[in-house]
Formats: structure tokens, sequence, C-alpha cells
């Protein structure tokens, strides 16, 4: 056997020993065939795919609800893996369904709302349409963007008392501003984020990095308290929440290669990486300081996708660690114990999720954005595989 072909065997044991063994194909043609379904029972463009509701029907959500995008996103995603148009097709209808939500300022969701459904659209499309549906969503996104308090406001009222609340998650709508940002040359896109994520740098992590949920500022932008909304309590790391802090930080430092988001990207992984109430499979409780309570798939996708572009960023020994622990996520999230038999959990992809355990709402059942960002770590996944391959 020539040596080229003796090494590219050994690197293909050595990557499924240390990284486990998913099969991408097989794993997107299982989601195909769910999501065949899921377009089969909603043909109505203003039900959007949510959920589980607590008698088993599905639950649907309208366009302004902040989950909107990920359905559209998830078809996108289908699509960029098989090329086929029936995906294209499918998500141009549900991606164009959420085009009266440009003009929507009420919401800090805008990034997930529009930039992974239109985003993924117009990244696999270059649709000048949806360019211009974004660039106004970026523009009333923006609109929530005070200067005297530095920060993008999450909601307009938190406990009945707090007008300037900010939700960790928000670090996720940043992505969306560097797009405006770039497409546009408008530097403001740029500097809300820088700004944004500086703040919550500064505000929402706690000495261990795990962060606050929410933190509620006076007009001026002093720090009025810090709070819960979906974890446990105000001192508790709620799971979710730890991963929308790695993935924002994750894109911060792609988007400006300055280290300090490097740095801090790292250190909510390393938070989330040694918990001792991380389970050996990788999918983290609902709240990391309740072990042994229901399971959170959701907060795995999310951190499995961060942590695989994390590993791009990280010297050798961080990425093996990375991808080893994404790749774990991604196994047990492929197997029987969180992904879906066919034609069952009404056509979503992954089961046991939480989406707001204190608040008695989605709990243990299948949410959208679990999926979408379940999809998109198996593309990065493979991308990841490959060049490893492409290396030796
Ligand atoms: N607030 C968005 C979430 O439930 O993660």
């Amino acid at each position: 056997m020539r040596r080229k072909t003796v090494s590219v065997i050994i690197a293909i044991f050595f990557s499924l020993a240390v990284f486990g063994q998913i099969n991408v194909q097989k794993q997107f043609e299982f989601a195909a065939k769910q999501y065949q379904g899921m377009l089969a029972s909603h043909p109505d463009l203003t039900q959007s795919p949510q959920s589980t509701n607590p008698d088993g029907t599905p639950n649907n959500r309208t366009s302004d609800w902040w989950c909107s995008g990920f359905f559209p996103g998830s078809l996108w995603y289908l699509y960029e893996f098989t090329g086929d148009p029936i995906w294209k097709e499918a998500a141009e209808r549900w991606t164009m369904a959420l085009e009266k939500e440009q003009y929507n300022t009420g919401t800090h969701d805008l990034g997930f709302m529009l930039y992974c459904s239109f985003g993924n659209g117009y990244r696999l499309t270059k649709n000048d349409a949806y360019k211009k549906i974004m660039l106004n969503g970026a523009k009333s996104l923006a609109t929530r963007f005070d200067p005297k308090v530095g920060l993008i406001k999450s909601w307009n009222l938190f406990q009945k008392k707090y007008t300037y609340p900010v939700i960790v998650d928000n670090m996720m709508n940043l992505e969306f501003l560097f797009w405006a940002a770039r497409e546009t040359g408008d530097k403001d896109f740029y500097n809300i984020c820088i700004t944004h994520a500086d703040n919550t740098l500064k505000n929402h992590f706690r000495g261990d990095n795990s962060s606050y949920h929410v933190v509620c500022y006076d007009p001026k932008g002093e720090v009025l308290v810090k709070k819960t909304f979906q974890g446990a309590a105000d001192e508790s790391p709620w799971a979710r929440g730890q991963s929308w802090g790695l993935y924002g930080y994750t894109v911060m430092y792609r988007e400006t290669k300055d280290v300090k988001y490097l740095t801090q990207a790292q250190k909510i992984a390393a938070f989330i990486l040694n918990n001792p109430n991380l389970p050996s499979d990788k999918i983290p409780y609902w709240d990391y300081s309740k072990p042994g309570e229901m399971r959170d798939a959701s907060a795995a996708a999310i951190a499995a996708s961060a942590l695989l572009e994390l590993s791009q960023y990280s010297d050798k020994k961080k990425k093996k660690g990375y991808i080893a622990v994404a790749s774990k996520m991604l196994e047990s999230l492929s197997g029987s114990s969180y992904r879906a038999n066919q034609g069952e959990n009404n056509n979503f992809i992954l089961m046991h999720c939480t989406g707001h355990k204190p608040g008695n709402l989605e709990i243990d059942v299948p949410l959208v954005y679990a999926d979408y960002y379940y999809l998109e770590a198996l593309l990065r996944y493979r991308k990841i595989m490959a060049m490893k391959l492409a290396d030796n």
C-alpha cells in the first residue's frame, strides 16, 4: 500500500478513536425524513414549528416569536448538505414568511429570527432581496442600543420594575450586526457589538466564569441587579445561558480577532467542560446546579457547535479537548437516548430539551433551536474531519 493511503487510514482510525464516530450523512438522511414530515404537517406558513404541547400536540408559533428563524434555518442547512432544490424551495417559502419582522423593533431577537433564516439563505444564494430585508432588520435591532447604557436592551420590562434588562442570550444577536457592518461599511453596527460585548463581559460573568442570565441597568448604565429568568436561581448557572455565552464570545473573536474574546470563550468552555455536574454523555442538566434533574439537549447542541468553531482558534491541546467533547455531545444527540424515532416527536429531530423550567414551560420536549444548532454542528464537524484527513 502507498504511504499516503496508509497515513490516511491511520488518520481515520485516530479520528474515530479520539472523536467518536458520527455518520453525518446518516444523520442528515434522518433529519431529511423528519423534516419532510414537518413540512407536510405544517402547510400554514404563519404556524412555525416550535415544540410539543403538554398534551403531545405540536406547539406552533407566529413569525414574531423569537424562534421563528430556526425552522427556515434548518431547511437551509438541509439544502446546504444535500444540494436538493426541494429544500431550497421550502427554505425560501419559510424564510419569506418572516419578511415583516424586518421592521420589528420590539425584540432583541432579530439575530435569531432573521440571521438564521435570511442570513443562511443569503450566504447560500446571494439573493439580493434577502440582503435588503436583513439590512432593515439590522437597523431595527440597532434601535434597541442606547449609547448611554452601552448595551442592546433585551426586554422592555422585567419583574414589573426593571426597564433595561439584558440577557446573556443577547450575545447571539451580534453576529447579525457584524454582517450588517461588513455589508454596509457602517461602523456603528460594529461599534454596537464591541460595546455590548465589553459591557456583558464586565457585568455578566462570575468569578468561576459562569454567567448570570439577566442583568438590569439604570438609564446611565449602572447595574441595578443580577437575576435569573430561566435558571434555577439568581446565582446558578443556567445551562443554555452558558452555551449562548460560549457561542457569542467565539463569534466575537471570529469577527474581531481580539484575543480578550477568545480568552473569554475559552474560560466559558473550561467552566462547561470541567463542570463536575456535566454528565458523562456530555448533555447538560438544564442548570449546572441541578444534577439528576432533566437534561437540556438544546444546551448541548449549541455548545457542540460553538466548541467546534472555537477549536479552530485554539492551541493543539485545547483544540483536541473541544473537538472530543463536541464529538461526544453529537454522538449522544445522534443516539437513541436523544434522537427521535422516525415519524415520532412531532417530526422534530431531538428530544429532551428544557425551555423554561421555572415557568413550567417546555419541559422535556423537542425545541426547534436544538435541531437547528445540531444540524449546524454536524456541518461544522464534517468540515473539521475533512480538514483533518486532508492534513494527513
Ligand atoms: N431566551 C432564549 C432561550 O430560551 O434560550
